[in-house]
């Protein structure tokens, strides 16, 4: 007894040592106070906006702070409802289903959804939630390799007698910020009958005209079978949901693990998700300011000589390599006032680390001024 704990132990200090050695070792970012923030995925910056913090904190009051319960039980209330057919209605399905979290999301839909013998088919950029969620199904996974349609067709081949073929891309790549060529892959799904599900994690608000994602903004909405998407990033507040055919959605409310076995969340926190999407939908404006921020940036990186990957999005990677270099960059621009974190590995590949600047509507033009001086000190000094 007592050796085994010690080797847990041992283990532990070792992945830990090892860690630090090789630039690798995380820590939360406590001191963020005060910095000039390049770093959430608050796109349209709602989460921070007075009218929707004063909704939530009404709805808390009136509501209580907790649903007390898993939806099955008794945590199902009006707010929950009321989401769900907005949610629908605004990714164009017959229904929806709210999680607790994203990374809950795909865990409950990939897991419900296919198990041994079935077939998962996997963009290699994919979040981790996706990759572990088909890890925990007990399907056969296979990674192509990024936006790769040829090995994706391939794969498909090869498996042409598998019978349930589940291929899962996200829309835009949460590390690189570029996008899934959606068109393609609805063509193989359709071609080799597969179905085929996106996470608009990072599409939610962002792309389309009232913000329903990449989908709709490439017209393929129709033939997205499973889309999933989160509250927590362009609507500013926490919380994931999936949208799709009404039989799907009993499936999972009778099959998913983790939408069963989780209490529900919060009945403000739905309310206040309705409301979100109400600014969504109803404030292009600010869209149409994070898309002219994108565009600025862009232009101002790429004359500084800097790579951005393929970033067709707000998030926008600025590629450095090793580990070191990136940390380097990243603190020297925490000296100038910003918060840019380095991005290392597992989170991408090893000799890929890069910062990740992400954009929201809430920059301002004094902000850009101050973003751009730190990047010209950074490339003169570094
Ligand atoms: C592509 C993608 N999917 C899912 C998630 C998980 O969502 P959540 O943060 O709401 O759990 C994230 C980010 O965290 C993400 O980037």
């Amino acid at each position: 007894m007592e050796t085994r704990t010690h080797a847990f132990w041992q283990h532990i200090d070792q992945r830990l040592e090892t860690a630090r050695r090789d630039s690798l070792y995380r820590e939360m970012p406590h001191d963020a106070e005060g910095l000039l923030n390049f770093a959430d995925n608050d796109y349209l910056g709602l989460a921070r906006e007075e009218r929707l913090s004063k909704v939530f904190a009404d709805a808390v009051r009136q509501q209580g702070a907790g649903a007390g319960a898993a939806r099955l039980i008794l945590g199902t209330q009006g707010a929950h409802m009321r989401l769900e057919k907005e949610l629908a209605a605004f990714k164009s399905k017959e229904a929806a289903l709210v999680y607790g979290s994203g990374y809950a999301a795909n865990l409950g839909i990939v897991s419900a959804l296919v198990g041994e013998g079935d077939l998962v088919l996997e963009d290699k950029l994919n979040h981790a939630s996706l990759i572990d969620a088909a890890r925990l199904s007990g399907a056969e996974m296979r990674v192509y390799p990024h936006k790769n349609m040829k090995r994706l067709e391939e794969l498909l081949q090869t498996h042409q007698h598998v019978e349930k073929k589940l291929i899962i891309t996200d829309s835009v790549f949460s590390m690189d910020g570029d996008v899934a060529p959606l068109k393609e892959l609805v063509a193989l799904k359709n071609k080799y009958g597969a179905l085929l599900m996106i996470d608009e994690a990072h599409g939610t608000g962002v792309f389309g005209e009232n913000g329903e994602g990449l989908a709709a903004a490439e017209g393929v909405e129709a033939d997205i079978d499973i889309a999933m998407g989160t509250l927590s990033k362009a609507l500013g507040l926490f919380g994931g949901f999936v949208a799709g055919r009404k039989a799907l959605i009993n499936y999972l409310i009778n099959f998913s693990r983790p939408f069963i076995f989780a209490t529900a969340p919060p009945p403000g926190l739905m309310t206040a998700g309705s409301y979100a999407l109400g600014l969504v939908r109803q404030e292009p404006e600010r869209r149409r300011r994070l898309w002219e921020i994108v565009k600025r940036v862009q232009a101002f990186l790429s004359d500084l000589g800097l790579e951005t990957s393929e970033s067709a999005s707000p998030i926008i990677p600025i590629m450095l390599g090793k580990e070191a270099r990136a940390l380097e960059w990243a603190r020297h621009l925490r000296g100038q006032g910003l918060l840019i974190p380095a991005i290392r590995y597992p989170t991408v590949k090893k000799g890929q680390a890069r910062l990740r600047l992400t954009l929201s509507a809430r920059h301002t033009d004094k902000d850009l001024e101050v973003l751009f001086s730190a990047f010209q000190s950074a490339k003169e000094l570094l």
